[in-house]
């Protein structure tokens, strides 16, 4: 038996790993990234092959990941998380720089720019072996968010492509956000909450939040 239970248990950071398609800035957010070596430093990351990031990395053989913290603009979560690059340009929306002609987000802890020396595929994601050729602070005085945070806190969810995906289960009739999936859950009774309230994620208007019935 496998119960997926204990997965939650593993712990992870959030960050958006970017790309480049010719000139263009690409990226996604992933939380599946880690330090496989210190010496000769190697990054591990998992990305789903339906990403537009994916096949950006597969074509340059060049990743960057931006480490993002606690207080995040839950925009860029919403943005890079929750769109694709494919007919969006994610980017342009935020201060970033180009390090290595990659991009990194400015509001970030720090960087790391990697170039792919290794792959091996799954059925639904591709692991990316990076060679780290770059990598620096950029802000010392935030807390980095770890995939805790960003569900217990800020009470974000996982779109499918993530690998750490698990299908929710609500029991009651909700308010959930058509863009990013979150559930709302206040005091306040939806309705009566002012028209310019927006998603907490993602950032879209009241208009983007569908009444889920519990037998929907
Ligand atoms: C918190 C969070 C964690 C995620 N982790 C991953 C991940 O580790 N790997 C992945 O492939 N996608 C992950 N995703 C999903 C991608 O960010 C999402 O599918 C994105 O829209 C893909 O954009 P793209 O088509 O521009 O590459 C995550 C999303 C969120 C919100």
């Amino acid at each position: 038996m496998i119960s997926t239970e204990v997965f939650k248990n593993f712990s992870y950071g959030v960050y958006i790993v970017g790309s480049k398609e010719n000139d263009r800035s690409v990226g996604c957010i992933a939380n599946s990234i880690m330090q496989v070596t210190s010496q000769n430093p190697t990054i591990a990351i998992s990305i789903n092959n339906d990403n537009y990031t994916n096949m950006c990395i597969e074509k340059t053989k060049m990743f960057s990941i931006s480490i993002l913290h606690e207080k995040t603009n839950q925009e860029i979560i919403g943005t890079f998380g929750f769109s694709t690059s494919k007919d969006n340009n994610k980017w342009e929306k935020f201060e970033h720089l180009q390090v290595e002609n990659l991009p990194v987000l400015k509001d970030s802890i720090g960087y790391v720019i990697c170039k792919v020396v290794d792959k091996m595929q799954t059925k639904t994601h591709t692991v990316f072996l990076g060679e780290v050729i770059e990598a620096d602070m950029l802000l010392n005085n935030q807390e980095p968010m770890t995939y805790a945070y960003y569900h217990n806190v800020i009470k974000g969810k996982s779109p499918k492509n993530a690998p750490t995906y698990i299908e929710e289960k609500e029991s009651n009739d909700k308010y959930v956000c058509d863009i990013c999936g979150y559930v709302y859950d206040g005091d306040i009774p939806f309705e009566d909450l002012p028209d310019d309230y927006i998603c907490p994620v993602c950032g879209v208007g009241k208009e983007h939040f569908k009444l889920r019935k519990d037998n929907d």
